[in-house]
């Protein structure tokens, strides 16, 4: 490994960089969850302003690894990969790693989500001092699929139950307050948020989107009032977000995420036409420490 340059990913080098991707992307035992899966996809979202930063290693001219890191906001990183084609892992992930910490000055906390059959990165990421956290399904419902919307659908969200969008959203994700405000600020074509409501009070929300990949729109939030449970509520707003995105937005499919957390919504989604795609597995390490410590 003594010839190893970890360089950043040029753009005349996106077209391999997305099928070496693609090919670690097509196995479980290699597989990084949400970092593309056709090379034409990838290297579309690699040229765009807003791309991954992605490192390279190379064994003389042969492409031995990359890692990526998307950063979102000021201060989260989100990263892709290890994707490592050369037999010693664990020093290209390592100078890999290594390089795209230093590239990412800004991040003060980065995420990584693999599949769970990847042991390789599961030591990589342990090994460099990130935590396991929740595991997760990738649930796919397709276009062909699609089931009839049979009972009235949710309605467009309109600024007269925002507040109680908030509050359910505050009980539903107490975790995660944050995730429902562009919904509601920033309803555009590539995002919707649709609400079964009494009034001011909301009942139930569901808010779905689609971004640079042209195969898939997404589900991200779902939410059902404790008191009205269990009648149909919870399938009728995926049903009507599922339409947009299949009717409407034209996708070829659906896709959403379960935490293990919520495993018991999984039945909900597999009677709604949604079949088990990948099971994956989190993991997060706070980084600069002494910044992320003068906070707490
Ligand atoms: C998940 C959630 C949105 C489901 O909402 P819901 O309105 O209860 O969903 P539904 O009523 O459509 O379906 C729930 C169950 O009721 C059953 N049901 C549906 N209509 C019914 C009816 N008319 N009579 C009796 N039962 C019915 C469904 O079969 C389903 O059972 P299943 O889980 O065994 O398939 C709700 O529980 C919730 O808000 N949870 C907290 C937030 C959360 O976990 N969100 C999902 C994140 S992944």
């Amino acid at each position: 490994m003594s010839d190893l340059t970890i360089v950043p990913a040029k753009p005349g080098e996106f077209a391999e960089l997305a099928r070496l991707i693609e090919v670690q992307n097509r196995v479980p035992e290699t597989q990084c969850l949400h970092s593309g899966e056709h090379a034409d996809e990838v290297e579309a979202v690699l040229k765009q302003p807003e791309a991954p930063i992605f490192m390279i290693a190379r064994n003389g001219d042969v492409l031995a690894g990359a890692f990526g890191c998307e950063v979102d906001g000021e201060s989260r990183g989100y990263l892709q990969g290890p994707f490592i084609a050369a037999d010693d892992y664990t020093t290209v992930a390592n100078e890999l790693w290594q390089a795209l910490y230093a590239a990412t000055p800004s991040v003060a906390r980065y995420d990584a989500f693999v599949n769970v059959r990847n042991e390789n990165a599961a030591a990589f990421l342990a090994a460099a001092g990130f935590r396991r956290s929740q595991g997760a399904q990738v649930y796919v419902l397709p276009a062909a699929s699609l089931p009839a919307l049979n009972a009235p659908p949710a309605e467009l969200f309109t600024d007269r139950c925002r507040a109680g969008v908030r509050a359910l959203h505050d009980l539903a994700f107490p975790d995660s307050p944050e995730t429902i405000e562009p919904f509601m600020s920033g309803q555009n074509g590539n995002r919707r948020l649709f609400v079964f409501s009494d009034g001011d009070r909301c009942l139930g929300y569901v808010a779905a989107s689609v971004n640079d990949n042209p195969r898939e729109g997404y589900i991200d939030l779902l939410a059902v009032d404790a008191s009205i449970r269990n009648q149909g509520y919870g399938r009728r707003l995926l049903l009507t977000a599922a339409h947009w995105l299949i009717e409407e937005k034209s996708m070829p499919q659906v896709g959403l995420t379960v935490l293990d957390m919520r495993s018991d919504t999984r039945e909900l989604y597999a009677r709604t036409g949604f079949q088990l795609l990948y099971s994956g597995v989190g993991y997060f390490r706070q980084a600069r420490n002494s910044r992320v410590e003068s906070h707490s």
